[in-house]
């Protein structure tokens, strides 16, 4: 599968659940203690460290991009797709929120403090992902921050699943690690979590330091 083919598969999969997805998802923090608690650390990292905004890429209709800038430090959203940007700029006129695509990102080198990617690099083919944690490093300040959420599993190569949306996939949180580490990446802490009910699989959170 080609970048732009998937690109363009994943895009039209989330144009057309984008309502039933805010509906579903956007107070779904409420009911996640430990990763809020995590957002809540990378926050206190990202405003401590203040290089610059957060971007929370893969925002969907917003919700995680509003709970951060709530913490604290300034946050914007970018999507792939513009049904997920329309919902977020409907729900939260107050914070700006982008089209665009983490495989080419229209930010210039070192000028982030830190990319929240949550559930959002599930969709991107594995044999991809490096690149996307290059752009990742590529646009994070030295020190910057960076926290992922993704599905997790024991074996060390990539799962492909049925998600919902559209072909996704799983990793071990020490498979993720290390590619984040040939990306240029330090491992600052991780969470792995049960699934609540509901939930099919283990769910994970890396979080991680751009290496100076
Ligand atoms: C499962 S949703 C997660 C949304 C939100 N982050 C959350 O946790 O509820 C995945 C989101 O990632 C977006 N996405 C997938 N691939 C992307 C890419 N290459 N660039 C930007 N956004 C992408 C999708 O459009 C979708 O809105």
């Amino acid at each position: 599968m080609t970048e732009q083919s998937t690109l363009h598969d994943t895009r039209v999969a989330y144009d057309a659940i984008a309502s039933l997805y805010a509906e579903l998802f956007s107070n779904v923090l409420e009911t996640l203690p430990m990763e809020r608690a995590l957002l809540a650390a990378f926050a206190e990292l990202v405003q401590t460290h203040d290089a610059g905004p957060v971007a929370d890429i893969g925002c969907g209709p917003g919700h995680i991009t509003a709970h951060m800038n709530a913490l604290g430090p300034a946050t914007f959203g970018i999507d792939l797709s513009s049904a997920m940007i329309a919902l977020a700029r409907q729900a939260h006129p107050n914070l700006q929120f982008d089209e665009g695509s983490m495989t080419a990102l229209n930010l210039a080198d070192g000028t982030l403090g830190g990319i929240i990617a949550f559930y959002s690099v599930i969709h991107t083919p594995p044999q991809q992902l490096p690149a996307v944690f290059t752009e990742f490093e590529r646009v994070l300040a030295p020190g910057g921050h960076l926290m992922l959420g993704f599905f997790a599993g024991d074996n060390p190569v990539p799962q492909e699943f049925d998600h919902k949306v559209t072909l996704a996939y799983r990793w071990s949180p020490d498979s993720l690690a290390d590619l984040l580490r040939q990306a240029g990446f330090a491992e600052v802490a991780r969470l792995q979590r049960e699934p609540r009910t509901g939930e099919r699989f283990q769910q994970a959170s890396l979080l991680a330091r751009k290496k100076p």
